[in-house]
């Protein structure tokens, strides 16, 4: 594969950031909004029941129609892509955009085929056929698939997933590399492990049990409580993949995690311990079918090449989590009720 180094770094940029209502796109948003004082994007995100435009609702206050733009749609819609890319005048794209829960897939994969895998090919083909610079492809460690006791992924590791989810993951890294290869398109991958912090989904383990653990509700831990994954706080994901953005290589493939591996009922105790609740909440149950043991990260080439390195330990953004879900009730109270839908009417009215 050539490399050709292409660096976005000195310009202010025009992003086309898709998912971003979701918990990583609306950190990876306020992380860029913060950061990078020129950049305008928009976010193209489809809002399903993971995306919530109330996490952003402080940057819409702020910056909605000077930096930021919202549209309401699906990367699988060619015509609004285009008229995205083209009206906004946009130099990359972020792609952020999926169904992402493995256990929703292990119900259904169909919606994961559509988006992950359909969606991303049509907006790498209007994105390239349509002059953006760059395409930045956020995929993660699950399409590699899972270890034993010992080693980490690399980017070499060949790509072996076993959830229907991270099998469309891998489909769609394989169409960014092939699009690549055959246009010499500039395409970028990066890798991470779990993420975690404010705005997850109450559907992912941490967040999953921190609110049950405040409501005295039991906590269902998969099979035997000891598939490890490695734990990555949300603005370190950020903050990595922007570097790869600005500064990667054209075909790069680039891994980050957060050096914090853990088995899931270490993870568990630590958060009934933190919020002063009983263990006695834990309940096992029935295992995950295809269920990963293990995941960790090489991500020395982020290192070497990018200068990342995870900001981070699990017990500084295990606490900054929990204190923010504590302080954040109305949020999730107000996934539950459906708020969201109140806030688009207040904001957009019929726009979007
Ligand atoms: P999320 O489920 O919280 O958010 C996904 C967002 O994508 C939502 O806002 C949703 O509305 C939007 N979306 C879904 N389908 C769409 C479509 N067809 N068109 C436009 N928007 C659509 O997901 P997340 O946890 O923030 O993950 C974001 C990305 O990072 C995903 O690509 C995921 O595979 C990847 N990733 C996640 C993790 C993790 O630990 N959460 C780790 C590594 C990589
Ligand atoms: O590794 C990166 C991936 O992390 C991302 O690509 C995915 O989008 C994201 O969902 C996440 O996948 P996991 O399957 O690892 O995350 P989840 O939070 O669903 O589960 C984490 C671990 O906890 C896993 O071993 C299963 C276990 N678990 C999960 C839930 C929801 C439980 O034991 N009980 C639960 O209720």
């Amino acid at each position: 594969m050539q490399i050709t180094r292409f660096n976005f770094g000195r310009f202010p940029m025009r992003l086309l950031v898709t998912g971003g209502c979701g918990f990583i796109g609306a950190n990876y948003i306020r992380h860029i909004l913060e950061t990078q004082p020129e950049d305008v994007i928009v976010n193209l995100d489809k809002l399903t029941y993971a995306g919530n435009p109330m996490n952003l609702a402080d940057v819409e206050e702020i910056h909605g129609g000077s930096r930021y733009f919202l549209a309401r749609g699906d990367i699988g819609n060619t015509e609004l892509a285009a008229h995205l890319i083209e009206s906004h005048e946009i130099d990359a794209v972020v792609n952020f955009a999926a169904e992402t829960h493995v256990d929703r897939s292990i119900d259904d994969a169909s919606p994961f085929i559509e988006t992950n895998i359909a969606g991303t090919q049509n907006l790498l083909h209007t994105a390239r056929t349509y002059g953006v610079k760059r395409f930045v492809h956020v995929s993660t460690d699950e399409v590699y698939g899972t270890l034993g006791p010992d080693g980490k992924f690399s980017e070499q590791t060949p790509l072996a997933p076993n959830s229907p989810y991270s099998a469309s993951k891998a489909g769609a890294d394989m169409l960014v590399r092939a699009c690549h290869e055959t246009y010499g398109y500039d395409t970028v991958i990066t890798r991470c492990s779990n993420n975690y912090g404010p705005y997850q989904f109450p559907e992912k383990l941490i967040p999953l049990m921190i609110s049950r653990a405040m409501a005295d509700e039991p906590l269902p831990v998969y099979g035997d409580g000891q598939n490890v994954r490695d734990w990555i706080f949300v603005t370190d994901h950020c903050r990595g993949v922007d570097m790869a953005l600005r500064q990667g290589a054209s075909g790069g493939v680039y891994n980050f995690g957060g050096a914090a591996e853990k088995p899931n009922i270490d993870v568990v105790k630590t958060i009934l311990a933190a919020l002063g609740k009983p263990e006695s909440l834990i309940k096992y149950v029935t295992d995950r079918p295809g269920h990963d043991r293990r995941y960790a990260m090489d991500f020395s080439l982020a290192e070497r090449e990018l200068g990342f390195t995870p900001l981070y330990d699990f017990e500084r953004g295990i606490k900054e989590t929990i204190a923010w879900y504590l302080a954040n009730g109305e949020w999730l109270a107000g996934i539950e009720s459906g708020d969201y839908l109140k806030f688009m009417q207040k904001w957009y009215g019929g726009r979007v």
